[in-house]
């Protein structure tokens, strides 16, 4: 039986694969490609292109797969955007999720583990956030990814299918092979940028405010290495496949660090000065976002194994050298 993988050619996604196919499942990838490459998506896995709005395709997939369970990438995720365009959100994230649900149930697949976030908890009552904190979302990506959370459950009650919610911190680093790594166009997170500039693509770095109550005044964020991330999926999917109930977890590595401390570590690991320069604050950052993972740990059994954001920017460096562009050519 296989593991369907939708978004599996984009940054977690085709992480999430390589660690697939490296523990020996049999992998089944579906995207449409809008925002995936091609390229991430690992040779051995069989590849699909297809959108999960599109209902007549994936009951193709599903009637021509023996499809044990999904892991769930396809989503729109950028909050800038969110913003300006949420009708876009509500279709990709929410429409596209609803059309998934029902295909999955006409074909009795009940197991899904999908990416959510910690924009779910929007300004944090506390840090180090838990899963039971107060999820109040800030910006209309947040919003649709509870709103996955809240379909998942009902439709749960109803049908059956069990699910895990994994709410991600910030995702970073590269596979350590280098043949895949973060590809976003436009890039809008703060470790691919900065490491544009000893790229020769871009000049300085921007700083979105120095005036948050933080010890350098710049926003804390906690970052973690997409291969953990990866492997959190496999784990979560695991423990559905044992009988575990619908669950969600965060995922982080429980430390925080300024926007100055990673510009400060990227310069340490790449030796080029990195020039930095304040700007405005951009709207809805929160100040502070650090995870609580304790109960990924003692439940799933999750360990991440790059927890030093010196191993994370390397891993990062050595994939933007050497792929300035990406994918692209
Ligand atoms: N930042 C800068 N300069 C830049 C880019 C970012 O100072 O040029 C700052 C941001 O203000 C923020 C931090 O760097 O304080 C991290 O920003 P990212 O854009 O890399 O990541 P976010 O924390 O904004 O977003 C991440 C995920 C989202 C998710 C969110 C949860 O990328 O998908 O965490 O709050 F929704």
């Amino acid at each position: 039986m296989a593991i369907l993988v939708l978004g599996g050619a984009g940054y977690i996604g085709s992480h999430t694969v390589y660690e697939l196919i490296e523990a020996g499942r049999d992998v089944v990838v579906a995207d449409n490609l809008l925002t995936g490459f091609k390229e991430a998506v690992h040779p051995k896995a069989r590849f699909y292109q297809l959108d999960i709005r599109d209902r007549g395709a994936l009951d193709t997939l599903f009637q021509a797969e023996n499809i044990e369970g999904v892991i769930h990438f396809a989503a729109s995720s950028q909050v800038g955007e969110s913003m300006s365009n949420p009708l876009k959100y509500y279709d990709n994230n929410l429409y596209g999720t609803m059309v998934l649900l029902q295909s999955m149930v006409a074909h009795g697949v009940d197991k899904i583990v999908f990416s959510s976030t910690a924009a779910t908890y929007g300004e944090p009552e506390q840090v180090p956030i838990l899963e039971t904190d107060r999820t109040q979302p800030t910006n209309c990506y947040g919003e649709t990814k509870l709103s996955m959370e809240h379909m998942m459950n009902w439709v749960s009650k109803a049908h059956g299918l069990r699910y895990v919610a994994l709410r991600y911190f910030n995702a970073c680093g590269a596979h350590a092979s280098g043949k895949i790594g973060e590809a976003h166009n436009p890039e809008t997170h703060l470790i691919p940028l900065i490491l544009q500039v000893p790229n020769g693509q871009r000049e300085k770095i921007s700083v979105f405010g120095d005036d948050y109550p933080t010890p350098d005044g710049t926003c804390i964020r906690d970052y973690i290495h997409v291969t953990d991330l990866a492997q959190a999926h496999i784990l979560a999917l695991d423990y559905l496949m044992k009988g575990g109930d619908n669950n969600v977890f965060n995922l982080g590595n429980g430390v925080g660090f300024s926007v100055n401390e990673v510009i400060e570590v990227a310069r340490a690991v790449t030796g080029h000065p990195i020039p930095a320069e304040v700007s405005p604050r951009r709207a809805g950052d929160p100040a502070q976002l650090i995870a609580s993972s304790e109960k990924a740990k003692s439940v799933l059994g999750w360990k991440p194994q790059y927890d030093d954001l010196n191993t994370i920017v390397s891993s990062a460096w050595n994939w933007h050298k050497a792929h300035p562009h990406g994918y692209e050519k």
